[in-house]
C-alpha cells in the first residue's frame, strides 16, 4: 500500500505550502496529493479552494488575482499554526515540478480544481507542463469532474488519470475501465469493500481519501486499496511497513 501526503503533510504543517510537502517527503510519503487552480493571467498555482480566503491572509477568486498579487499573500495560517513557520508563500505548479522532479521516486495526484469553476484549457496547461519535466509516468491527475479526466486521456494517455467520487459508484471498476482511467479516487466514508474488488477485477487501482485514523488505514491495507490519502504521512508509513 502506498501513502499519499493530503495536501502535503497537512496534519502538522500549512496544508499545500512546499513546507507541507517537504516534510511529508521526510516522513516517508510514497507520494503527495495537491490541488490546483488557475490564476488570472492563467498560472497554475497549488491551492484548495477557489478563494484564497480560508488558507491565506487575502481575500477574493483565485482567478480574479493575477500571480504576483497572489504571490504577496501569506498561507501560514497564523490562526491555526500561530505564526510559527513565518511567512510562507503559494507554489506555482511550475515550481513544484520543478522540485520534484529532483526528488527520486517521488509521486504527485495533481487534483484539478475544476469541479465548481471550470477553467477553459486547464487539462492541457498542465498536461503541457508535466511533460516539459519528463514527469508523465510519476503523476497521477484527478478531478471530482470526471469527464476533464477523460480529456485528459484523450490528450495524452502517458499520464495516468484518476475518477474522484464525493459518494461511491457500485460498479466502479467497470466504470473507470471503460472510460480508460487507471484508478478510482473515493471517500473512505462511503467505500465498501466490494467497491475494491470491482476494481481490482477491472485492472483499476483504488487511491482512497482522507484516512487518518490508523485503523482505518489497517482496514485500507486489509481491504487491498493501491493508496491511502491522508493528512498524517507518518502514520500511513508505520501502518504501510506493518508485517
Ligand atoms: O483527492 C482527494 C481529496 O483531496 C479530495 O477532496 O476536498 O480534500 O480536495 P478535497
Ligand atoms: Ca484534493
Amino acid at each position: 500500500m502506498r501513502v499519499f501526503g493530503h495536501r502535503g503533510f497537512s496534519g502538522e504543517y500549512p496544508e499545500n505550502t512546499m513546507l507541507a510537502f517537504q516534510k511529508a517527503v521526510e516522513a516517508g510519503c510514497d507520494g503527495i496529493e495537491l490541488d490546483v487552480q488557475l490564476t488570472r493571467d492563467l498560472v497554475p498555482v497549488i491551492m484548495h479552494d477557489e478563494k484564497v480566503d480560508r488558507t491565506t491572509d487575502g481575500s477574493g477568486y483565485v482567478y480574479d488575482l493575477t500571480f504576483d498579487e497572489i504571490r504577496r499573500l501569506d498561507c501560514s495560517y497564523p490562526d491555526k499554526f500561530g505564526g510559527k513557520f513565518g511567512q510562507l508563500e503559494v507554489t506555482s505548479l511550475r515550481e513544484y515540478l520543478e522540485w520534484m522532479a529532483e526528488e527520486e521516486n517521488l509521486i504527485t495526484n495533481i487534483e484539478l480544481k475544476n469541479s465548481v469553476y471550470y477553467y477553459g484549457g486547464m487539462e492541457r496547461m498542465v498536461m503541457d507542463m508535466i511533460c516539459e519535466y519528463g514527469l508523465e509516468d510519476r503523476i497521477i491527475l484527478s478531478s471530482f469532474n470526471n469527464a476533464s479526466i477523460v480529456l485528459c486521456r484523450q490528450n495524452d494517455d502517458t499520464i495516468a488519470g484518476g475518477f474522484l467520487v464525493e459518494r461511491c459508484v457500485e460498479n466502479a471498476g467497470v466504470y473507470a475501465r471503460t472510460c480508460d482511467v487507471q484508478y478510482y479516487h473515493p471517500n473512505m466514508d462511503y467505500l465498501k469493500e466490494e467497491h475494491v474488488r470491482s476494481c481490482s477485477q477491472n485492472g483499476v487501482g483504488v487511491n482512497v481519501w482522507t484516512v487518518n485514523e490508523k485503523e482505518d488505514m489497517r482496514r485500507m491495507k486489509k481491504w487491498g486499496v493501491s493508496s491511502i490519502i491522508t493528512n498524517y504521512p507518518d502514520r500511513g508509513r508505520e501502518v504501510a511497513d506493518e508485517e
